[in-house]
């Protein structure tokens, strides 16, 4: 049985749709103070927040990398599942975790990688985008992909209406992908 640490940065709706399905979560790591790891904390899931506080160009992203590696490892940890995870990782984890780290992406990838996917896809015009559970590696939102669900872009879609009928996707895909890769 796998170890799971799932990353946070932001609202956390995912951990929270990971928490109802059931999974079992040992250990959340966030890289701000933000809801996902509030939420942590009321859920009694062990958290740490390890604080990136450096978001100019000269962060150190390989140590910043190297001490959430060794925080881990530490933890026994065996699979990473990064939920809105907003700090681009280096070499340290992927070469600890080789396809052990999942991802959840706005699109249907290989469209629309990066942080404004949903943004990006409605800009251009597409009639379907979706969201993409992925095996995480050095090269962003590029990792074999695991799974994908459609979502119709509607006339009326802001950014936000969009991203949210993809987040109830992701919801039900996410941890379902997750369990499967937690007892293989
Ligand atoms: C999700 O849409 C995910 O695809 C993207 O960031 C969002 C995280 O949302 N990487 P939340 O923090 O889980 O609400």
């Amino acid at each position: 049985m796998n170890k799971l640490a799932v990353l946070v940065s932001r609202t956390g709706t995912n951990l929270r749709a990971m928490h109802a399905y059931g999974l079992e979560i040992a250990l959340v790591v966030a890289d701000r103070t933000c809801p996902g790891l509030t939420f942590a904390r009321e859920q009694n899931i062990p958290c740490i927040l390890l604080e990136r506080t450096d978001f100019s160009s000269s962060f150190d992203r390989y140590a910043y990398t190297k001490n959430l590696t060794h925080l881990v490892r530490q933890h026994n940890i065996t699979l990473i599942a990064m939920a809105g995870f907003a700090t681009i990782l280096d070499t340290p984890l992927f070469d600890a975790y080789p396809g052990k780290i999942l991802n959840t992406h706005p699109s249907l990838l290989p469209a629309f990688k990066g942080a404004s996917a949903v943004r990006d896809a409605l800009a251009y015009g597409v009639k379907v985008t979706g969201c993409t559970i992925h095996i995480a590696t050095l090269a962003l939102d590029s990792g074999p992909i695991l799974a994908q669900h459609p979502v119709l872009v509607h006339e009326s879609d802001t950014e936000a209406s969009l991203h949210q009928r993809i987040k109830e996707a992701e919801y039900r895909l996410y941890p379902a992908i997750i369990a499967n890769m937690l007892c293989s």
